[in-house]
């Protein structure tokens, strides 16, 4: 299906992590620009309260319970969009977590594994099924929701900064695989977005002030990441693949 004007009317798209923040801010800028759908979260009332958003406003969608980080209930997610409708035209995999504040040294074994299994494994567990859909109908958009720590260190964060670095390398690797079968996949960047997700970090002070540390002076919105989803999505961005975006007010310039 190509279409020239942007426009995602008739698409497919699958969102993980659907139910607050970035995740929500997607799915609603997606179904917004024509797509139907399915998002996938750990926990149904948020992704629940998304698709009601989507379907108050006209839209389509559909959500689904799934770990991000359980490949088995990831597989059945992808398999519900393509049983629903047929195809998966555009894939934001976006689901993620980040721990408290703490030392390199004093990551426990746990916190390692998890921020490892989500916000690595998540992403690579959803491309692989994501990925054969796309294949077999030689067409498809995968974005990765990586992070500012993707493309440098967050202090207090060595596991999650490990994960969204490997994200990115997840990323430009399967774009060079997949860039002659008409498989799209892109990364995005964000810097510091007002969302839920900062609660872990900053319950205990010591990243209170993350707005000094972003060059425009203030966090950033959902809508804002979601606006270059949705072109990184689109036709529009039909020559791109395999680059890490930054949407994050000019931190990774510093
Ligand atoms: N907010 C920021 O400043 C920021 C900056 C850089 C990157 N990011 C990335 O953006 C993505 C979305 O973050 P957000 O800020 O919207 O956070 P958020 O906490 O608002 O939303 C995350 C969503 O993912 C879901 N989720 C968490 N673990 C999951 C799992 N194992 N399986 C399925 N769903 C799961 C949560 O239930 C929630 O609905 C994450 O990958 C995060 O690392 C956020």
């Amino acid at each position: 299906m190509v279409q020239r004007n942007g426009s995602l009317a008739g698409q497919i798209a699958f969102v993980t992590g659907g139910g607050s923040g970035i995740g929500r801010a997607c799915a609603m800028a997606l179904a917004q620009a024509g797509a139907k759908i399915v998002t996938s979260d750990l926990v149904m009332k948020g992704a629940a309260k998304t698709v009601a958003a989507i379907v108050a406003e006209g839209g389509i969608a559909e959500a689904v319970c799934a770990d991000a980080a359980d490949v088995a209930q990831t597989e059945a997610a992808v398999d519900l969009a393509v049983a629903r409708h047929g195809r998966l035209d555009i894939a934001i995999n976006n689901a993620g977590i980040i721990s408290a504040y703490r030392l390199t040294g004093d990551i426990t074994d746990e916190e390692w594994a998890r921020q490892i299994a989500v916000n690595l494994g998540g992403v690579r567990n959803a491309m692989r099924f994501e990925l054969a859909v796309m294949a077999k109908q030689g067409s498809g958009a995968i974005i990765n929701i990586a992070s500012g720590a993707g493309l440098k260190g967050l202090p207090g964060a060595a596991a999650y900064t490990a994960a969204k670095h490997g994200v990115l390398g997840l990323t430009k690797a399967a774009a060079l695989e997949y860039a002659r079968i008409g498989i799209r996949i892109n990364a995005i960047c964000p810097g510091y977005i007002d969302t839920p997700i900062h609660a872990p970090r900053t319950s205990d002070g010591r990243s209170r002030n993350v707005t000094d540390m972003v060059p425009m002076g203030r966090a950033g919105r959902a809508e804002e990441v979601a606006d270059a989803a949705v072109w990184l999505a689109s036709s529009r961005a039909s020559f791109v693949t395999g680059i890490a975006l930054p949407v994050d007010g000019g931190y990774a310039a510093g």
